[in-house]
């Protein structure tokens, strides 16, 4: 589903509730982003599509919860990324256990997620604008479109 005009108060319809639920992991492609939307234990959540480490497609993505914080697992190298705030999440050791401890950090938000809403059956996305630099943003631009199609191409050859 490409969607590239500029809604009225930004919000774009990306598809029937129920079909959403079903698919729990969709792509589509607003302004000329792609994201990815994610049902997953009652809520929607929407964020880039490609992991900001490397530019990885999140989608198919394992989602699981870390420390309290649902997060989906990028499917290239496994970086958390927490759902509702885009966070990149790893795993430290707690100083403050007895014995010390594992313990999942924050090294800050990583991801640009977005907002989602729904109405009447149908669900919304407005595209998040602020900060004006997110890590993630780099693989929705040119450079990391081509950086993206020259990892696919040397995944490839090597498989
Ligand atoms: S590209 Fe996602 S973890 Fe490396």
């Amino acid at each position: 589903m490409e969607d590239k005009e500029q809604p009225a108060g930004g919000l774009h319809l990306v598809g029937k509730k129920d079909e959403l639920i079903e698919a729990k992991q969709s792509f589509r492609t607003l302004e000329g982003r792609d994201l990815l939307i994610i049902y997953h234990q009652g809520a929607f959540y929407a964020m880039d599509s490609y992991c900001y480490h490397a530019g990885g497609m999140l989608q198919n993505g394992d989602i699981e919860d870390f420390d309290g914080r649902l997060c989906i697992i990028c499917p290239k190298h496994k970086y958390k990324i927490s759902l509702a705030e885009g966070e990149g999440l790893y795993k430290g050791t707690d100083p403050s256990q007895n014995p010390p401890g594992p313990k999942w950090y924050s090294k800050g938000v990583k991801q640009r997620v977005h907002t989602v809403t729904e109405t009447n059956g149908e669900v919304y996305v407005k595209l998040a604008k602020e900060p004006s630099w997110i890590e993630s943003d780099y693989y929705q631009g040119e450079k990391g479109k081509v950086e993206r199609a020259k990892a696919e191409a040397a995944e490839k050859k090597s498989s």
